[in-house]
C-alpha cells in the first residue's frame, strides 16, 4: 500500500500563497473590532444606550470609569433642572450641566437635555409666590430659551415638558397649567425650537409604558400637536418599573403607535426596583424584565435608544423615595454587573 506523499516546503509554500490570494489568511487587520460596551452593541443597532448621572458622583474614579468607557449617552439627572440652572430670577448657571457635557464630549456620548419645564424641582423664587398669566408666560419663554440657547448643538434631544398628565390622563395642575392653561406644552415647544431647532423636542412621562389613559393622553395631545405643526418630535417613555406591579402589557404596540403618529420614541430612565432583600430569583425576573424591554425598543424602528436612571445601585435615586425598595439597576453597590447587565448585553447581540 503506497504512503501517502509528504507535503514538501514548496506545496506548504504555494497553498498558503493560495490562502493568502483567496483571503483566507487570518482576519486582516481592517476588520472592525468586536462591539465591547453596551453602547456599541446599541451602536450596531443604530440606537444608543445610556446612562443618566449626577455631579455628586463626578468624584468617583471608578464610577466614572465605567459611565465614559460602557455607555454611548448620558443624561444629566439633576444638572439641566430649572432649580440648577435659574436659581434666581433671570439668573443662570450652567455650571453642573456644564460638567455632564464637557465628560460627555470628551468620551464621545450623546446627552439628551432634561428638562425645561416640570413641576418639581423648581426654584423656591418660583413656587413660593402667585403668578398671573401675564407675568409668568414670559419668565417661562426666557427660562426655556437661555438655557436651550446655551446647550444648543450639545444635545440631541430636549425632554421639553415633562411629566405634564395625571394617572387618569388628566393634565397634572401644576403652576404653568393653573396659570396658563394646556396651551403651555404647545408654547415651550415653539419657544425651545426658536432656541435650537436641531434638537428633536419631547415630552416625557412615567407609568406610560402600555397602552392606558395616561399614555392615551399623550398619543392625543402630540396628533392634536402635530396636526397644528407645533414642533414636537418625540414621546419619552421614562420606564421606571416595580417588580412587584408586573411588566407592562402592550409596551411595544405602544412605542409603535407613537412611531406612526411621526415622532420618534425614547426610552428615558428606564430602571427596574424590588422590595428588598433582592434574592437571585428576583434579580433573574429584573433581568428578564431589562432583556424584554430593550428588545422592543430594538423592534420598533423609530425607538432611537434606552437610557437607564443612573446605572449602579450605589447611586440609584429609589431607596432615599421608596424606603425599602432598590437594587434596581444593572450594576450593584460596588459596580459589578448583576444578571440583568448580562441580560441586556445579550438582547444586544453581545
Ligand atoms: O441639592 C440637594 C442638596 O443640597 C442636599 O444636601 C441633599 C440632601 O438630600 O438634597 C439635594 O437635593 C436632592 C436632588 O435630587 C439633587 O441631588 C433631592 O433631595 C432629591 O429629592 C433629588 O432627587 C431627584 C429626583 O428626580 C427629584 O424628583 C433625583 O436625584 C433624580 O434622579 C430624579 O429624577 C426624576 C426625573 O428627573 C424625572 N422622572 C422621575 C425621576 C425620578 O424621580
Amino acid at each position: 500500500m503506497p504512503m501517502p506523499m509528504p507535503m514538501s516546503r514548496h506545496v506548504i509554500a504555494l497553498s498558503a500563497a493560495v490562502c493568502l490570494a483567496a483571503g483566507l489568511a487570518a482576519a486582516p487587520a481592517s476588520a472592525e473590532p468586536r462591539p465591547r460596551t453596551l453602547g456599541e452593541l446599541a451602536k450596531k443597532h443604530h440606537k444608543y444606550f445610556g446612562s443618566a448621572t449626577d455631579n455628586p458622583e463626578f468624584t468617583d474614579a471608578a464610577y466614572l470609569k465605567l459611565l465614559g468607557s460602557e455607555f454611548g449617552q448620558t443624561t444629566p439627572g439633576n444638572a439641566m433642572k430649572w432649580y440648577a440652572t435659574e436659581p434666581a430670577p433671570g439668573v443662570f448657571d450652567f455650571t453642573a450641566g456644564d460638567e455632564v457635557v464637557a465628560f460627555a464630549k470628551a468620551h464621545h456620548q450623546k446627552v439628551r437635555g432634561h428638562t425645561l419645564v416640570w413641576h418639581s424641582q423648581l426654584p423656591a423664587w418660583l413656587t413660593e409666590r402667585s403668578w398671573t398669566a401675564a407675568e409668568l408666560r414670559p419668565v417661562l419663554k426666557n427660562h426655556i430659551q437661555k438655557v436651550a440657547r446655551h446647550y444648543k448643538g450639545k444635545v440631541i434631544h430636549w425632554d421639553v415638558v415633562n411629566e405634564a398628565f395625571n394617572e387618569d390622563g388628566t393634565y397634572r395642575e401644576s403652576v404653568f397649567y393653573k396659570t396658563l392653561g394646556p396651551g403651555y406644552i404647545a408654547d415651550a415647544l415653539r419657544w425651545a425650537h426658536e432656541a435650537d431647532p436641531h434638537a428633536k423636542l419631547y415630552l416625557n412621562d412615567y407609568n406610560v409604558d402600555g397602552i392606558g389613559p395616561k399614555s392615551d393622553a399623550y398619543y392625543r395631545l402630540i396628533k392634536q400637536l402635530k396636526a397644528d405643526g407645533v414642533p414636537v418630535e418625540g414621546f419619552g417613555i421614562q420606564g421606571h418599573l416595580a417588580l412587584q406591579y408586573g411588566f407592562p402589557a402592550d409596551v411595544k404596540q405602544n412605542m409603535q403607535r407613537f412611531a406612526d403618529l411621526g415622532v420618534e420614541v425614547a426610552v428615558t430612565e428606564l430602571d427596574i426596583r424590588m422590595n428588598l432583600p433582592a434574592t437571585p430569583s428576583m434579580l433573574a425576573t429584573q433581568a428578564t424584565w431589562y432583556a424584554d424591554y430593550v428588545k422592543a425598543c430594538l423592534e420598533v424602528r423609530k425607538c432611537v435608544g434606552v437610557t437607564i436612571w443612573d446605572y449602579t445601585d450605589k447611586y440609584s435615586w429609589i431607596p432615599s423615595v421608596f424606603p425599602g425598595e432598590g437594587a434596581a439597576l444593572p450594576y450593584d453597590e460596588n459596580l459589578a454587573p448583576k444578571p440583568a447587565y448580562h441580560a441586556i448585553r445579550k438582547v444586544l447581540g453581545g
